[in-house]
């Protein structure tokens, strides 16, 4: 009897134990000390937070990031990486950011248009129309001057990662004209630019933050959405959705950011070294978002029950035309030369 009283007080202590220590309710002064451990004291933490699965473009570059600075840094900086929406999701990470909760996020640039309007151009449909194009702008000039905006929120911006093009996946029939969007349910991101591409389609759009849209596409409350075919493959979207049409038409890509106390708090050694390792994870990301998105698309091919579809070159003049009130939008009450730019920039 006195074997399992004592046992059950252990247990309890144990686990109270387990559960002040995740909650952080003793100081760190209450800590026990363990003398081998003394020098982690000087390691830095940094807690990246994002939305999407380990094996898409993104969280690819974020765990390469975590090598290339821990090895750059001599391990004096730790890079933890919370995938798949487990800390924060679209509506919380960047108030979770400006608060240091975390110190990294990764978010769309769409998911920022609303703090900074400016971005919105990057969403505008069938402005980039390649690779290299998408490269040119967000690892150039104009990527910098977009990243500089930032400064005034209490962010720094470290660079732009890209996924890829966005393509349609849909439930009850492939969308291969514009007339198919008439009535249809879209999903969007939280950005003016998006929802008013797909209203002027003849859809009504609906805003879901990524973590939740599985559930909202399997409960039938979505008809379609846009997406790479990386998130469409990683999340499994193209189960419920099995119609996916290759249009092209908008560029998915990440800003991505850190609390800018946290940046200047760094020593300059350890800000080269961030910069350093954010250049090697950017090259590598523009490569293994081309890589992943062919994959995926191999693996879509190959499935019978997936209907592809690739949009018409006629078909996409069309949305094209469209599509032309929200640039005549941008430049009306966004900024009225800056797309000039980015367009010349595009085509030198
Ligand atoms: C992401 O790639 O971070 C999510 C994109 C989305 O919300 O559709």
């Amino acid at each position: 009897m006195k074997v399992y009283i004592t046992t059950a007080i252990l247990t309890i202590v144990l686990l109270l134990g387990a559960i002040c220590y995740r909650q952080q309710v003793w100081p760190n002064a209450m800590l026990p000390v363990d003398e081998e451990q003394q020098g982690l004291n000087k390691q830095i933490v940094i807690n990246f937070s994002h939305v999407v699965a380990e094996d898409t473009p993104k969280g690819q570059a974020a765990i390469k990031f975590a090598e290339i600075l821990e090895q750059k840094s001599n391990g004096r900086i730790h890079v933890v990486i919370y995938p798949n929406g487990m800390l924060y999701n679209d509506n919380n990470e960047l108030k979770a950011l400006q608060n240091n909760d975390v110190q990294m996020i990764a978010p769309t640039f769409s998911k920022m248009t609303k703090t900074i309007p400016t971005w919105e151009i990057l969403d505008l449909p069938y402005l980039f129309h390649t690779d290299e194009e998408v490269e040119d702008v967000l690892n150039g000039r104009i990527g910098e001057q977009l990243l500089n905006q930032l400064n005034r929120v209490n962010i720094k911006g470290l660079a732009f990662w890209n996924n890829g093009f966005k393509q349609m996946s849909s439930e009850k029939k492939p969308l291969l004209k514009w007339e198919d969007f008439k009535n249809l349910k879209v999903r969007t991101m939280p950005s003016h630019v998006l929802q008013s591409q797909f209203e002027l389609l003849g859809a009504s759009s609906i805003n879901t933050s990524f973590d939740e849209l599985y559930t909202e596409v399997e409960k039938h409350k979505i008809d379609a959405q846009e997406n790479t075919l990386s998130n469409i493959y990683s999340k499994g979207f193209y189960k419920v959705q099995n119609h996916i049409t290759l249009t092209n038409h908008g560029l998915l890509g990440y800003a991505v950011l850190m609390n800018e106390d946290f940046w200047n708090s760094l020593p300059q050694d350890l800000q080269d070294d961030v910069v350093e390792a954010m250049q090697e994870a950017t090259e590598w990301n523009f490569q293994i978002a081309k890589k992943l998105n062919q994959q995926d698309l191999e693996k879509l091919k190959k499935d019978p029950n997936i209907d592809l579809n690739t949009l018409s070159v006629a078909e996409q003049k069309k949305w094209e035309k469209k599509f032309k009130p929200l640039y005549s939008s941008y430049e009306k009450n966004i900024n009225s030369t800056f797309l000039e730019e980015i367009r010349s920039e595009i085509h030198h």
